[in-house]
């Protein structure tokens, strides 16, 4: 059998070699057809996500208090006579940059960091729009060690990132060490998904028809991230899960309210203390 295999080797050898490269080639080009489309279908999503993603930002009503919320919650550790440029705060998980923009348009020099570069261009030009030169993006890793360094950041904010990311007790973490000793954060979490019909239905039931189609401005676009997100995360937390996190990451916990869109999220102010012993890393 051995040498009838090796004369069929022989004669069919070539053609058999041929096929097994041309077989590799079409692979490799399909590989290469598909990373191109799913390249672009990310590209469109995130730009699609980044331009909805303003309109909700400046007409929806729990959008404007939460903005409002974390523009005081920032102010409220830094002093009257500091200069506001002196003051460096972190956005990480930034997205498209609104909070980041926010921040710089009231006086911060702010440094917004996020994984998805569609969203991280966005940002630039709108911060270009704007003219905020002390507001600077960064495309990177949010829990990477040479992102943002260590120790360099006097506030850190973090909106509504916790609950998609695949490590979000590393991201608090590396909040942590980004922060100068005395530092604040700002941190703001969902507690529970919001369900598209259940919430509409509930709404219309409670509030009225025109309600119910107000917040159909969030709740429908937010329906369709969560239908087209990559199927990592839902770390949705209450409370006392959200303060433990935040705690093990070594911060002290100032306070905790409820906020947003019917009180579904939870706002966390925390401070690193300065005098702290250093606590176990979470990795
Ligand atoms: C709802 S946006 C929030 C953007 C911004 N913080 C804001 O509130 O305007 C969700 C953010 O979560 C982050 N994110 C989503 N999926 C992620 C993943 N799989 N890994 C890391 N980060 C992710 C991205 O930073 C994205 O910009």
């Amino acid at each position: 059998m051995a040498g009838s295999g090796s004369s069929l080797e022989r004669v069919f050898g070539a053609r058999y070699h041929e096929a097994i490269w041309e077989r590799d080639l079409t692979e490799a080009r399909v590989r290469s057809i598909l990373d191109i489309a799913r390249w672009g279908l990310d590209h469109v999503l995130s730009v699609g996500y980044g331009v909805v993603y303003d309109y909700i930002f400046e007409g929806f009503a729990p959008y404007r208090d939460l903005r409002l919320q974390v523009l005081r919650q920032v102010e409220a550790a830094v002093p009257a006579s500091v200069n506001r440029r002196d003051v460096r705060i972190l956005d990480l998980g930034c997205g498209p940059g609104n909070f980041s923009l926010l921040l710089g348009e009231a006086g911060f020099s702010v440094l917004g960091v996020d994984p998805y570069g569609a969203l991280i261009d966005l940002a630039r030009e709108k911060r270009q729009a704007r003219g905020l030169p002390h507001v600077a993006f960064q495309h990177a890793d949010v829990i990477s060690e040479r992102a943002f360094g260590n120790g360099g950041f006097d506030q850190v904010i973090n909106v509504h990132s916790l609950y998609v990311h695949p490590a979000p007790t590393r991201l608090l973490r590396r909040a942590y060490e980004a922060l100068k000793p005395g530092g604040h954060g700002v941190f703001v979490n969902f507690t529970r998904r919001v369900r598209f019909w259940a919430t509409v239905r509930e709404i219309r039931h409670r509030d009225g028809l025109r309600a119910a189609l107000r917040c159909l401005r969030w709740v429908l676009p937010n329906a369709i991230f969560e239908a087209t997100r990559p199927p990592v995360g839902s770390h949705y937390w209450q409370e006392d899960e959200f303060a433990a996190h935040l705690r093990e990451a070594g911060f002290t916990v100032l306070e905790m309210r409820r906020t947003f869109f019917d009180g579904v999220s939870l706002l966390a102010w925390v401070r690193k203390d300065a005098e702290k012993n250093e606590v176990s890393v979470v990795r």
